[in-house]
């Protein structure tokens, strides 16, 4: 099964054999076939945070389980339910349609809702940790149903124990089924960007509607991300890094010009986009895989559907990338993507 029409890269591999699955009765199916059900499996969403360096493991499980719904509303909060493999934009602007607020921020990030816990979807100040209830998720090993919730999740930033292996970790062994959120009454919004600043301050807008934000996040978005229908990408390559006050004030010394957010607990969050423009690489390539010219911490496929960009190409770009910026600035950036 060719897989390049499958991940948002638009890479090619191939896996032996695609298994779409639209509910839990479809992995007890798989269990029961004498030839799959040994086999190894790969778990695949929208196919938006992953590189394929090589073909993927013998069967993937594409999860389409779909369905949206209200499942519990309180006075102080509405409970809402998406299947994992609703589109994630689509399911928050249904949540926006049918009144209840709170995940506009995370507007237009590409993806499935299935995926969304397994990196923590973060953007414009919202995390979805923030807005989550708990998920329902099928063993891979011994086909029981399980519920997590948000601690048991264990969620960082851009990450969660669907990342980990060994010891607690799920990564491979998990299938994400459905996903609850908690979207409370009390909504205020989050305005805290600098983006979303701008926007309020050339509108006149001073206290936007949830509908409102959805509208400037897709419009902040598509100014300057590229959209993976029109040119393959993962969305951010790289983790933007957290270093220590002093390894902050040796990069300033480097170059005054970094920018930088204080986080809470006395750590420094340093933004990875300028560390790689600093050091030249937007518009810069190898192969058909190149650094986005409007955001330095996307690469693209610059190769379109005929000629694509390889996995391999991807990375050669990235590990060329990670070695300049830890020439210049002594930071070791991490990949954001699950590399397969
Ligand atoms: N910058 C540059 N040059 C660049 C890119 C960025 O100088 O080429 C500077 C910008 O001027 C800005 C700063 O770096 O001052 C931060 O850039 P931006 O606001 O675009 O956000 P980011 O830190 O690059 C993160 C997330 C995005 C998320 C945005 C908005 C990560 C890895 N990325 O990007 O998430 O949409 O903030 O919240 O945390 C993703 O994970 O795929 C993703 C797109």
């Amino acid at each position: 099964v060719p897989l390049r029409g499958y991940n948002s890269f638009g890479i090619h591999a191939r896996a032996h054999t695609l298994v779409r699955v639209t509910s839990e009765a479809d992995l007890q199916a798989l269990r029961e076939d004498a030839l799959l059900a040994t086999q190894p499996k790969f778990v695949l969403g929208g196919g938006s945070n992953i590189v394929l360096t090589g073909d993927v493991k013998p069967v993937v499980l594409k999860v389409e389980v779909p369905g949206k719904r209200l499942v519990a509303e309180t006075d102080k909060a509405w409970i809402v339910e998406a299947g994992a493999g609703e589109n994630w934009h689509d399911f928050v602007a249904w949540t926006l349609d049918q009144g209840y607020p709170g995940l506009e921020n995370l507007a237009l990030i590409p993806g499935t809702v299935g995926a969304s816990p397994v990196q923590n979807i973060g953007a414009y100040g919202v995390e979805l940790q923030d807005r989550f209830e708990a998920l329902d998720a099928v063993d891979l090993q011994t086909g029981q149903s399980f519920t997590l919730n948000a601690a048991q999740c264990a969620f960082g930033y851009r990450d969660s124990v669907f990342k980990h292996q060994g010891g607690l970790g799920l990564e491979g062994r998990a299938l994400i089924t459905r996903v609850r959120f908690h979207l409370t009454k009390a909504w205020k919004p989050v305005l805290g960007y600098l983006d979303l600043e701008k926007k309020m301050a050339a509108t006149g807008v001073a206290a936007p509607s949830a509908r409102q934000i959805f509208d400037w996040i897709c419009e902040i978005r598509r100014a300057k991300l590229p959209d993976p229908q029109v040119i393959g990408n993962a969305g951010s390559f790289f983790k933007n890094p957290t270093v220590s006050t002093e390894q902050c004030a040796d990069i300033i010394a480097r170059d005054p010009r970094v920018v930088y957010y204080q986080l809470a607990n006395g750590t420094v969050k340093l933004a990875a986009g300028w560390l790689i423009d600093a050091c030249g690489w937007k518009g810069k390539s190898v192969g058909n895989a190149a650094v986005y010219e409007k955001q330095a911490l996307v690469l693209v496929n610059r190769g379109g559907a005929e000629n694509p960009a390889t996995g391999g190409e991807v990375m050669t770009l990235a590990k060329a990338i990670q070695t300049s910026v830890y020439e210049r600035f002594g930071i070791l950036l991490e990949p954001e993507p699950v590399v397969v």
